[in-house]
């Protein structure tokens, strides 16, 4: 058994001195204290680690710019304890056998705990493993296939599920591709996407929207579903990300675009916080045909501490946004520090700001669109208990688990 002792976030509380005993990996007790210094005492805070739901590990199929080892080495230093990993890797994880593939590649490499989610193609409600596999959720995107078949699979996924289905909400029909000379001819060819496709998307409690990244959207949500945002599309805009380093799908907007959605999520309407960390080369990112997407699992939970700290955000926001939400959608027990519950826990000292620099993150892309952002990272993160990093160092090599096993 371990004992943690410090200021913690406890759910429904708020910062109380407690002792926390682990036993097993898992929280034992909780027990208000007047902070004796015990084994492990935390300067600062003790928060519960994040679960990041949307993030892309590459692996299989495109480890040059990830992989298991290096996108959870990238969580864990970042505060996130567990994550999601999204199907377009190579091949697509769209069937059992390549989900256990996944599964073992995950298991041998990550660092942290994680998901993983299926790819929707056609007949997939019909396969016999549909109700038994042990995913996070189903994903299903808008590239390469038509509208029509785009809705349709979403609709028939959403009658037959009982877990959630992620959508990417671009309409297909609104998804221009005139060549780009700079990063607005990217938002131009996307402007109407996302509007458009969620006001034609079905009301459903299993729907997910993933990475809401514009004012209409907001306003057009389907009732009953959930949504997640990412900190690009609170922090960035085209103004302060202009070169095309910063193409992402869906793209970046403006300050208004930006101010909508952190207001929503202020409040509450927006529940989650999610990285859609989505590694590429930086040669890839220079070439003539740059692929959308930038790195961020590392980034998320220091950048909005830092937002906490500069009061434009409240901490039981991020706390709930980053760790007890995406719990619960995903029917987690876990994301809060209370008995029963997975011991993962960051230490966070609310004076630690420093510049973000690229050198120091850990995903292969070797990239950040945040470089020289303030940033609050954890100086010390712990995964069921045990320590994986220490001051952006890993100090454990894999043992993560399957959440949903
Ligand atoms: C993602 C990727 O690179 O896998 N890119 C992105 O711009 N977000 C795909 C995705 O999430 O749509
Ligand atoms: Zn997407
Ligand atoms: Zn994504």
């Amino acid at each position: 058994m371990s004992v943690f002792e410090g200021r913690a976030w406890i759910s429904k509380q708020g910062l109380v001195d407690v002792s926390i005993e682990v036993d097993n990996g898992y929280i034992s007790s909780v027990k208000k204290t007047n902070l004796e210094p015990k084994k492990e005492k935390a300067r600062g805070l003790i928060l519960p680690g994040a679960l990041d739901m949307h993030v892309h590990f590459r692996d299989p199929g495109y480890s040059h710019k990830e992989d298991w080892q290096t996108g959870s080495e990238s969580a864990a230093c970042g505060g996130v304890t567990a994550v999601v990993d999204m199907p377009n890797t190579n091949p697509f994880t769209s069937n059992l056998s390549l989900f256990k593939e996944k599964e073992q590649i995950a298991k041998e490499k990550s660092v942290v705990d994680f998901g993983i989610g299926v790819n929707v193609e056609e007949h997939l409600t019909e396969q016999d493993w549909f109700s038994t596999i042990p995913s996070a959720f189903w994903k299903l995107y808008p590239y390469g296939i038509s509208s029509e078949d785009y809705f349709r699979l979403a609709k028939e996924v959403l009658d037959k599920t009982n877990k959630p289905l992620v959508i990417h909400c671009e309409h297909p029909d609104y998804m221009h591709n005139n060549p780009l000379e700079k990063l607005s001819d990217h938002t131009n060819n996307r402007l109407v996407a996302e509007e458009k496709c969620l006001s034609a998307m079905p009301s459903s409690e299993y729907l997910h929207v993933a990475h809401l990244s514009t004012s209409n959207g907001l306003n057009n949500l389907p009732a009953l579903s959930s949504t997640e945002v990412c900190p690009h599309h609170l922090l960035l805009n085209l103004d302060n990300c202009s070169s095309l380093d910063c193409k992402v799908d869906p793209p970046l907007r403006n300050v208004s675009d930006n101010n909508n959605l952190y207001d929503a999520y202020r409040q509450g309407k927006i529940p989650i916080l999610a990285s859609d960390h989505a590694p590429h080369t930086i040669e890839e990112k220079r070439s003539d045909t740059p692929p959308s997407g930038m790195p961020g699992v590392e980034t998320m939970v220091p950048l909005m501490l830092q937002e906490v700290v500069e009061k434009r955000l409240d901490l039981s926001r991020l706390v709930n946004s980053m760790s007890e939400a995406p719990a619960e959608r995903l029917g987690l027990n876990r994301g809060r520090i209370e008995k029963g519950q997975p011991a993962d826990f960051m230490f966070v000292d609310l004076v630690d700001s420093e510049k973000i620099d690229v050198d120091s993150l850990h995903s292969r892309s070797n990239w950040s669109p945040f470089e020289g952002w303030e940033a609050i990272f954890p100086y010390k993160v712990f995964r069921r208990g045990e320590l994986i990093s220490e001051n952006s160092e890993v100090v454990s090599k894999g043992g993560g688990l399957n959440l949903f096993d």
